[in-house]
């Protein structure tokens, strides 16, 4: 008797811990995937047309890739490279190739023409039409040099600016530890005038910029610098126009990557942190800030991305749902809110 009631309050103790454990876990980690083409990686990053349509998202072998739903899938959307061939390309993840194929890692779209900006790290700033196909170059260069890796870009739809970030000369051929262990500090924020035809430079010495995100009332940039840890404000407007501060830097829980802001004004970040273990290489999480650069909710994505050389690249809230990116992974993310 004794023995039958010790076990049935034992299991029953153990039934309440799972209960308490795992439950919550798995109501608020209801993942699904949306499965990139069969061989094809990395989609860095993700973007929305202006009629809710995607996600866009802009892969490992060159390509911006479009989400038509769960029947069809990812389809080809646009390129950025007039080198890229599919035989060369399709299904490649490596930076050799994508000197020739491109790396799409910024997408926007402008809402007065419904266009698709691109920054690809290769190929510069791109704009391409509605209907997709083979991007038009828009800037390359600046001062006469090309640039060494563009990657995100933000765009003032009302000033008609976009805003976009070289990151440096070391993001070329180097792999995520390399990159963070190196100290580089090459990384420069420019701005595009789309009326004018104009690049200006904004600020340089940033040290791995990652992400960019404009700030609701569009009075500052967000940039992310992913080797120094920290992410930067560049004032847009007001007395401290065109200078810059640090908006978050000890609760930046690791190297942040891209930063997307949510319609409430909030910033979602991909931050990565490596592990002292080599397995798995990097902790993935998302931190979302509030406009003063404190921390109101973390995500932890490790468990789906502990395959993943390189961690999560990207969290951005659309519609009630988080899209998640990678570098290396071969597919999109979805979490509920
Ligand atoms: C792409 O092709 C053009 C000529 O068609 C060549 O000048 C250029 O160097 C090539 N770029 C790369 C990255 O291979
Ligand atoms: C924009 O300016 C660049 C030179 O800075 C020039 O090569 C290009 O043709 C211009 N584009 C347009 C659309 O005017
Ligand atoms: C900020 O910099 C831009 C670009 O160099 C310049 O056109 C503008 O006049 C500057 N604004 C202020 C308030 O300094």
């Amino acid at each position: 008797m004794e023995i039958v009631s010790i076990t049935k309050r034992m299991f029953l103790i153990l039934q309440i811990w799972i209960l308490l454990n795992v439950s919550p876990y798995l109501v608020h980690c209801q993942p699904s995937q949306l499965p990139l083409p069969p061989r094809v990686l990395g989609p860095e990053t993700s973007g929305f047309d202006t009629k809710g349509g995607g996600p866009y998202t802009g892969v490992g072998d060159g390509r911006v890739l479009k989400y038509e739903g769960p029947n069809i899938g990812f389809t080809e959307f646009a390129t950025t490279s007039p080198n890229r061939t599919k035989i060369r390309c399709d299904g490649t993840n490596d930076p050799i190739s994508q000197q020739i194929c491109g790396r799409p890692l910024g997408l926007e779209f402008y809402t007065r023409t419904g266009d698709l900006y691109i920054t690809d790290a290769f190929y510069g700033l791109l704009v391409v039409g509605q209907s997709g196909g083979l991007a038009r170059p828009v800037v390359t260069s600046f001062e006469g040099k090309p640039f060494a890796f563009l990657n995100s870009l933000a765009i003032d739809q009302e000033r008609r600016m976009i805003y976009f970030i070289d990151s440096g000369t070391v993001f070329r051929f180097s792999n995520r530890v390399i990159i963070l262990r190196s100290g580089d500090a090459t990384g420069r924020l420019f701005q595009y005038d789309i009326r004018r035809n104009q690049t200006t430079l904004l600020l340089s010495g940033l040290s791995g910029p990652a992400g960019i995100a404009l700030s609701r009332d569009k009075s500052y940039l967000l940039v992310s610098e992913l080797i120094a840890g920290r992410i930067r404000r560049f004032w847009l407007t007001g007395p401290k126009t065109n200078t810059s501060d640090v908006f978050a830097s000890s609760n930046v829980d690791g190297n942040p990557d891209n930063i997307k802001r949510t319609v409430s004004g909030d910033f979602w970040v991909a931050v990565i942190r490596r592990n002292i273990l080599p397995f798995p290489p990097f902790t993935s999480r998302g931190q979302r800030l509030n406009q003063l650069g404190q921390v109101i909710e973390t995500r932890d994505f490790t468990a789906q991305y502990i395959l993943s050389p390189a961690g999560i690249s990207e969290v951005q809230e659309y519609k009630g749902k988080l899209y998640v990116g990678s570098l290396d992974q071969n597919f999109v993310g979805v979490y509920n809110v």
